[in-house]
């Protein structure tokens, strides 16, 4: 067996959200709005980038620090050493808007004491109709949508791009690790959900474009590929050649060394991709498949298209071709209409599935989505004490299988991937084969592999000894 595939009989773990590119063409290019401009007197510019969000947003980033690092700006940490700062943001829950807006003052604040010179504000939060206020509270120089954060280009001096998917312009080649955006935006309409408005609908990447990006980042060093979509497994060939999701994984576990998808949707979750997890020696062993909840009455006013019995049944498959895999999912409680009783079938559910982690959201209402348009009825809005005691039992419910699931691998020696290197507490953290998340002591660099044995296990994340052997 190769140091880079998995071994048949160990664990995958783990997950997180995801991203979108529109490949529509730019419209005729405008003259630069306002480029940054060096502060007097100094050769550097310098740039911060702060990022809100999904994983999607994380590689809009990476898109966005190229673009900066290539106008010449060095990348700083501090808003007070920045001349230009981009604030990448989540629209998904209003928490989110909340912690920008503090961003945004305070950087209102150093605007007008002279130290940073621009405010871009882009991602999510840029593509929503709240983005125009926020832009004159705070007045921003800049506000981008998520389909055009390529004008941040010409804003920062370098000329105009045609689309934003130029192979000019990768994501995090060269890096150990790479996302890979494959589709941008969402053809559902799920009541709580803001994303099909800020994002638009679906359009998928050509899988020949998809598979030279791959060819193109693993021969320059790219040892980890995470395939990216807002609902990924819908992803079809544009082309029309019948192509589906499946098949763009297998091609992409062929190039690849290692490689994993997020976000799925459950009505997108063909059994054949569950299978392939199982079978590629290249794919990583973790699922993370979004319910939202467990009572199929609050799945329809949810508009999720799928009821929990079929949801299960996709569980059991994947448990059948993978044993030792990782699921996670995304909940919500307190949506509006949520009674005591759907509450519970979420419990069910959570029992029946054993998920390895979820991410637990309290319902927040977004602007104009149906669920908002709900919440504004008293009668059927969930009672903030009532939504925090079923956000607690959620959490405790997904913790409790979790650790049970997790101390079953204590013992088992593991192949494991270092995802970030040493921090302060001397361990470093890697994921194994089977997306199970790992803290070990080693001075192993991000991207390469060690083999250690599991020692301990948490609810979240599980303990290795010192490994054997040198990192490969
Ligand atoms: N309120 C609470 N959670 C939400 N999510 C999306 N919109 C909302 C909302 N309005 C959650 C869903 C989704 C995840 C990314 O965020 O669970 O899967
Ligand atoms: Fe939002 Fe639903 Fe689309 Fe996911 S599938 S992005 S929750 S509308």
């Amino acid at each position: 067996m190769s140091n880079t595939t998995k071994p048949t009989e160990v664990a995958k773990n783990a997950a997180a959200p995801s991203t979108p590119i529109p490949l529509t063409r730019k419209p005729v290019a405008a003259a630069p709005t306002s480029v940054v401009t060096a502060p007097s007197g100094t050769a550097s510019k310098t740039a911060c980038i702060r990022t809100f969000g999904c994983q999607m947003n994380v590689h809009d980033s990476d898109r966005m620090r190229r673009m900066i690092q290539d106008a010449g700006f060095a990348e700083v940490q501090r808003y007070e050493d920045a001349d230009l700062v981009v604030l990448n943001t989540c629209y998904v829950r209003e928490n989110a808007v909340d912690r920008v807006r503090g961003h945004l003052g305070e950087l209102n604040r150093l605007k007008k004491e002279g130290r940073v010179k621009k405010v871009a504000l882009t991602g999510c939060i840029g593509a929503a109709n709240e983005s125009r206020e926020l832009e004159k509270q705070y007045g921003i120089d800049l506000v981008l949508g998520t389909h055009n954060t390529y004008e941040l280009a010409q804003f920062v001096g370098l000329p105009g791009m045609d689309e934003t998917f130029t192979p000019e312009l990768p994501g995090t080649e060269g890096e150990h690790s790479a996302f890979v955006t494959i589709m941008t935006g969402c053809n559902y309409q799920c009541s709580y959900c803001v994303v099909p408005s800020v994002r638009g609908r679906m359009v998928c990447r050509p899988m020949e474009n998809v598979v030279e990006e791959i060819r193109r980042l693993v021969g320059s060093g790219t040892r980890y590929v995470t395939l990216l979509g807002q609902t990924v497994d819908a992803w079809r060939d544009p082309a029309g050649s019948g192509e589906r999701f499946c098949d763009l994984l297998e091609r992409v576990a062929d190039e690849a060394p290692r490689v994993w998808f997020t976000t799925s949707h459950p009505s997108n979750m063909e059994d054949r991709t569950l299978r392939l997890i199982g079978e590629k020696e290249t794919i990583v062993g973790r699922l993370h498949l979004p319910v939202q909840s467990g009572s199929d009455r609050m799945l329809k006013v949810m508009h999720r298209g799928y009821k929990s019995d079929r949801y299960r049944r996709k569980i059991e498959v994947f448990r059948e071709a993978v044993p030792d895999g990782t699921l996670s999912t995304d909940i919500i409680v307190g949506h509006p209409g949520e009674t005591e009783t759907d509450h519970e079938e979420t419990l069910r559910l959570i029992e029946d599935c054993s998920f390895d982690s979820a991410y637990v959201f309290k319902f927040s209402p977004r602007r104009g989505t149906e669920a908002a348009a709900l919440s504004a009825d008293p009668s059927g809005t969930v009672p903030e004490d009532v939504a925090q005691r079923r956000f607690v039992e959620v959490l405790r419910a997904v913790e409790q299988n979790a650790f049970r699931r997790n101390k079953s691998k204590v013992g088992a020696v593991e192949d494991i991937y270092v995802r970030h290197g040493r921090t302060g507490d001397g361990k470093a953290v890697g994921e194994t084969w089977s997306g199970h998340a790992v803290h070990i002591p080693t001075e192993a660099q991000p991207g390469r592999y060690v083999t250690a044995t599991i020692e301990s296990a948490g609810p979240h994340v599980l303990y290795a000894g010192d490994p054997a052997g040198r990192p490969r």
